[in-house]
């Protein structure tokens, strides 16, 4: 039994739709989640600074004595986290988009797929995708914009509404029947692509998997936690706290840091 708490980062609020996965299925584990907003976003950035980045944040949180840390950031995963992995003692978790059980599940062949530049142009994602999508139709959109939108609390703006329906057009026009979310900022635009997509295309995310992988790894470590006390989930960010606040349950501590 370990009481260390998990690390999480992203280059935002959105590997918080990670965090609340884990938080479903370890309500026990305690946890500091790194919202690196002053940096956002990580998208446009290049492999280099991508992977200073998360050098800058994996050293906080090992500062904080985290026992695992969850790259909660698909732009950091399939860039920076070989690295990490090849620099630091403690396990990480990473998020890459879901194209796997799309590719496998789609019956019109057709999938789609909306992540950041830095996530789509990785040398990972090319992998996988090369892996799995024999015979199948991938449209792959950079979801310019979405990001800082999102970082701004202007989530379900009229600005946003334009840009997905530009972004989800040519993917409509392919007929796809599955769409891949593939950066942690996007389950929070679920409410409109629902309404903006046709009925029977299935919107999927990493978000799940990333939790259940966590809790296997720490079982394999001998590192769950298995105290009955109330966990302690604490959220830092280095920009306004009020947007963070805004997508957490009030239980939850958020606070500005410096870095
Ligand atoms: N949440 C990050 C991801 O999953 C967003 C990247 C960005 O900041 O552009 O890719």
């Amino acid at each position: 039994m370990n009481t260390q708490p998990i690390g999480i980062f992203d280059s935002g609020i959105g590997g918080t739709s990670v965090f609340k996965e884990i938080h479903a299925l370890l309500p026990h584990e305690n946890s500091i989640y790194l919202a690196d907003s002053k940096h956002a976003p990580y998208g446009n950035k290049s492999k280099q600074e991508i992977i200073e980045l998360s050098i800058k944040n994996t050293e906080y949180l090992l500062s904080k004595n985290c026992k695992l840390i969850v790259v909660a950031c698909n732009t950091a995963t399939t860039n920076a986290i070989s690295y990490l992995r090849a620099t630091y003692d403690v396990p990480f978790i990473g998020i890459e988009p879901a194209i796997k059980p799309a590719a496998l599940n789609t019956e019109t062949k057709a999938v789609g797929i909306l992540a950041t530049k830095g996530t789509l142009s990785s040398e990972l994602f090319h992998k996988t995708t090369d892996l799995y999508s024999n015979g199948i139709k991938v449209i792959e959109q950079v979801g310019e914009g979405i990001v800082p939108l999102i970082e701004a609390g202007k989530t379900y703006s009229n600005q946003m509404k334009a840009l997905l329906r530009d972004y989800m057009q040519p993917m409509i026009d392919a007929n796809i029947d599955y769409l891949v979310l593939g950066c942690t900022h996007y389950p929070y635009l679920m409410p409109l692509l629902l309404e903006m997509l046709p009925k029977h295309v299935k919107i999927i995310d990493s978000g799940l998997a990333v939790a259940k992988q966590t809790k296997a790894v720490l079982d394999k470590n001998s590192l769950l936690n298995f105290s009955s006390n109330i966990p302690e989930n604490i959220f830092y960010t280095n920009t306004n706290v009020s947007v963070l606040n805004d997508i957490l349950d009030k239980k939850f501590i958020v606070e500005h840091l410096n870095f």
